[in-house]
């Protein structure tokens, strides 16, 4: 039997790019050493992220032709609002045109300054969208989370005995919200347990605390219940995520992630008079509220999509691709965050590359590195996009200094996996080759996005 096996046949099909190493390196000077600015045709296999990028289905590209474009109360989303609803359990859903919309609404309603929005771990946009209306958002993950070598299987829980002492404390009245992010991705895309969302509701129900989800991967969390959680094992994914989604009080999903579509997000909530508010805003700044700046295909692309990502041997390949490439990496002396999760593979450049300080960022010396000697990329997730800011104002470096691949959904065969997994055990062979990089140009937040860089030492022109 091969190591893992695609579900699928390929119906079409899109040339890669094959640009040499001399065209790379003149590529990665040109994007000033920031993988996020090189284009797209001078890229070979793509890792930068799993959102937006996946291949739709036969089902969801014959769905699109049903799209109902009519301004309101459209049959697409009527389509689509039946689905989430009986998903979800929540009455009301709302259409977003990506997770940070999701964000930006419901928190606007929710949030105000002094308040604080708590979580396993808030992905970035979720804690600028926080911070954004002047709330605290505050990281509690579980302390086998920190530990990035360890099995545990659900390194994506939170520190219950933290929140149990926040939500006694005085600070506990500034408390708006809990937020569960299934699977965390900021901590290495490592699942919660049903056991413990069980928990946090409780914890939460005893001190009258909401308890929302984001959801942008719910049916990957499933899966990984279902196959590392006694209890669950063996237990449908769907059935699953649907006991999680009956624990919240509220849900919002970037669903370019689990809605298998291109673009698209929601809100589901119980609360009938939350869910008016957020419409009201959704009107004001995104669109009609049977819309949420998407267009009606897009909502039965979404609808579609909602279907069949919980599909159990879909899930099973997914899950065994992403642990074949994490294994294959370990075997041949590239260190990754264990156990691997569903969406990608987080090299621990930090441990691969220890002479390169964590100023100098060892994450995006190995993307530059990747990109040079095969033209994939993959994304910086240490200090260089994470530094944290100390209370006088100067920088402290990332928990962890990593490297994330994230898989496209359906969109890469084990061949291309096999292709990158031989780049990176060459580049570790060959680690001492490396070297780390300064900022030449950043912007005031979110660096990691148009920052300019150069190696250190500065090559000099010949
Ligand atoms: N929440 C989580 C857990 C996410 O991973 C993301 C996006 C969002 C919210 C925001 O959703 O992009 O649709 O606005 N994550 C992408 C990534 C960008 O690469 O991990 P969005």
């Amino acid at each position: 039997m091969p190591a893992y096996f695609e579900p699928f046949r390929i119906k079409a099909v899109e040339p890669l790019p094959m640009p040499n190493r001399a065209e790379r390196a003149e590529a990665l000077a040109r994007a000033g050493y920031n993988v996020f600015r090189l284009r797209s045709a001078e890229i070979t296999i793509d890792l930068l992220t799993d959102s937006g990028t996946g291949a739709m289905s036969a089902a969801q590209w014959a769905a699109l032709m049903l799209g109902d474009e009519s301004y309101a109360q459209a049959t697409s989303f009527e389509r689509f609002e039946r689905i989430a609803a009986e998903l979800t359990g929540c009455p009301f859903i709302i259409p977003v045109h990506q997770g940070r919309a999701a964000e930006r609404i419901l928190f606007t309603c929710l949030l105000a300054p002094g308040r604080i929005s708590v979580s396993n771990t808030h992905f970035d946009t979720t804690r600028a969208n926080v911070e954004l209306l002047g709330a605290t958002a505050l990281d509690l993950p579980c302390r086998e989370s920190n530990d990035l070598s360890s099995e545990a299987p659900f390194k994506g829980n939170l520190d219950l005995d933290r929140l149990d002492r926040l939500l006694t404390s005085p600070d506990s009245t500034r408390v708006a919200f809990v937020v569960m992010t299934l699977t965390n991705n900021l901590g290495g895309g490592q699942p919660v347990s049903l056991a413990h969302l069980r928990e946090v509701r409780a914890c939460c129900e005893a001190h009258d605390i909401p308890l929302l989800l984001d959801a942008s991967r719910f049916a990957e969390n499933a899966h990984l219940v279902s196959v590392r959680e006694p209890e669950q094992r063996g237990r449908a994914p769907r059935a699953i995520a649907e006991e999680a989604f009956g624990l919240c009080d509220g849900a919002w999903a970037s669903l370019k992630k689990d809605g298998l579509a291109n673009i698209g997000g929601l809100i589901a909530l119980r609360d009938p008079d939350l869910a008016r508010r957020c419409q009201e805003l959704l009107i004001a700044t995104e669109g009609y509220s049977t819309y949420g700046g998407l267009a009606g295909r897009d909502l039965e692309a979404l609808a579609q999509g909602l279907l069949e990502v919980t599909d159990p041997a879909y899930l099973s390949y997914r899950a065994d691709s992403v642990r074949w490439l994490a294994d294959t990496l370990a075997r041949g002396g590239v260190p990754v965050v264990r156990p691997p999760g569903c969406h990608a593979v987080y090299v621990d450049a930090g441990a691969l590359l220890p002479h390169i300080p964590p100023h100098e960022f060892p994450g995006q010396a190995l993307a530059c590195a990747l990109y040079l000697e095969a033209g994939v990329r993959a994304a910086e997730m240490g200090s260089f996009g994470f530094a944290r800011t100390n209370a006088d104002g100067s920088l402290a470096p990332a928990a962890h200094e990593l490297m994330r691949m994230a898989l496209p959904r359906r969109v890469y065969t084990r061949n291309h996996l096999e292709y990158v997994a031989e780049a990176l055990i060459r580049i570790a062979a060959n680690r001492r080759a490396l070297n780390g990089y300064s900022i030449v140009e950043q912007p005031a937040a979110l660096r990691h996005f148009t920052a300019t860089l150069e190696p250190i030492p500065a090559l000099t022109p010949t």
